[in-house]
């Protein structure tokens, strides 16, 4: 396979399924390659999937995330564009300063509590749907619902407002996949941004008049003290795109992970109670199910990359997913080993923009999966599944298991 066809593979239906022989592939030909103009999607001039390169590329300030033509004129650009998670410095050294302050370790800690409480809640459902045999869906029973009751009480939302959140979250995503740059998807994605806006609106008031103890309240009080140097608008944008970023991600580490545990049944026997085993697996879970597959930068100035030359501006696809399985760096790659030594993983990033949330998502995994193996030893999955069509964001929807009570 050419550097071509590997792309076009992994663009293809069966990529979005299998990625991993197609990064394989990829790392036989060099950390990173030129990408040839006949190559569909070739709006990049190189691909890296070299360990060692990205993580370069992605620590170098210089690199920076290149703008859209015409961005303005599209409310879902207009969002993005107006947050920390897509400009640069010196916009994104002060936005993302803001944040900082307030995902402090006092606010992590007292999100533990709430985390116990929302998987015990979980796993009681779980073990009620799933009694007598029948079979639950995962998905939809834990992994989607314990990241996004924990982020709505983290950053303030109504739990009763998530399911229509969810679908503008969707929307959204869809219009971000590679492949989505359709009108259609862009006019939804317009819409959610539109109403999520809306929505923001009228909660920022609403906690002004009655503030809590979460995020939204604890940021509009900084701000109308003039104590940050962030506008209402660009709080929007930036509550939008920092909830979209911790939700779908989040549920695809328990649902990517899930399978991938269950192939090691020592492992999930050895969880309750192991604290550093539940660390390890949250880490290789991440590594070799990364839920986001690539990232983008553009150059700062030509450079010769590891004999490929990439101009001024170019366009280098970054991916992530294939750097967690860089033999160089994680021997044996695709063994699934909670105790391997080694690099951090780039599931999260790294660099600049490196994950706000990490510590929440890893959080969550450490304290959930210990629990869900405590209280369901014979947990099994009971159906083929498949990988949602986004490989920006690759994860499973569905995940048909039953719990082994007897109920
Ligand atoms: C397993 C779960 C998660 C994964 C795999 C993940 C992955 C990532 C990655 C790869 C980036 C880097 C983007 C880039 O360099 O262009 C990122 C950035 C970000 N993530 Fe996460 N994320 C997760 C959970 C979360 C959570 C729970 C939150 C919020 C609490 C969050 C908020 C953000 C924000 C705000 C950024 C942008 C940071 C910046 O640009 O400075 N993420 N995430």
């Amino acid at each position: 396979m050419d550097v071509s066809e590997i792309l076009t593979g992994l663009y293809s239906e069966q990529g979005r399924q299998n990625p991993y022989p197609f990064y394989a592939a990829l790392h036989e030909h060099g950390p990173i390659n030129a990408v040839p103009a006949r190559a569909e999607h070739s709006t990049v001039s190189a691909v890296a999937g070299g360990y060692d390169i990205v993580d370069q590329i992605l620590r170098d300030p210089g690199w920076y995330k290149g703008f859209p033509p015409g961005w303005e004129e599209q409310e879902i650009l207009r969002t993005f564009l107006t947050s920390m998670m897509f400009v640069n410095p010196p916009d994104h050294t002060r936005m993302r300063a803001v944040f900082a302050r307030t995902f402090t370790p006092r606010r992590l800690g007292a999100l533990e509590p709430v985390i116990e409480r929302i998987v015990a809640e979980r796993l009681d459902h779980m073990a009620e749907a799933g009694a007598d045999g029948h079979e639950v869906d995962f998905v939809a029973d834990f992994a989607y619902p314990v990241p996004a009751l924990v982020m709505a009480e983290f950053i303030g939302l109504p739990a009763a407002d998530l399911s229509w959140y969810r679908q503008r979250v969707d929307w959204i995503d869809e219009y971000m996949d590679v492949s989505g740059k359709t009108p259609e998807r862009l006019a939804q994605a317009n819409q959610a941004a539109e109403e999520l806006r809306a929505y923001y609106r009228d909660l920022i008031a609403h906690r002004r008049r009655a503030p809590g103890h979460d995020l939204i309240s604890g940021l509009v009080e900084v701000l109308d003290a003039g104590g940050v140097d962030l506008t209402e608008e660009e709080l929007i944008s930036n509550l939008i795109v920092l909830f979209n970023a911790s939700f779908v991600t989040t549920v695809y580490m328990f649902s990517n992970g899930l399978p991938l545990l269950l192939d090691h049944p020592d492992v999930t026997a050895a969880l309750p109670g192991d604290d550093e085993l539940a660390r390890g697996c949250v880490e290789e879970v991440l590594r070799m199910e990364s839920p986001v597959h690539f990232l983008a930068r553009s150059a700062p100035a030509g450079v010769d990359l590891g004999g490929v030359p990439v101009e001024r501006d170019d366009n280098v696809l970054l991916l992530i997913a294939a750097a967690n399985r860089d033999p160089a760096r994680f021997p044996d790659p695709d063994r699934f080993d909670p105790r391997r030594d080694g690099p951090p993983s780039l599931a999260f990033g790294v660099g600049l923009h490196f994950c706000l949330g990490s510590a929440v998502s890893r959080l969550e995994g450490r304290l959930a999966l210990p629990r869900l193996f405590a209280r369901f030893p014979r947990l099994a999955v009971t159906q083929p599944y498949t990988y949602s069509g986004s490989l920006f964001l690759r994860g499973i929807d569905k995940l048909f298991v039953t719990t082994g009570e007897a109920g």
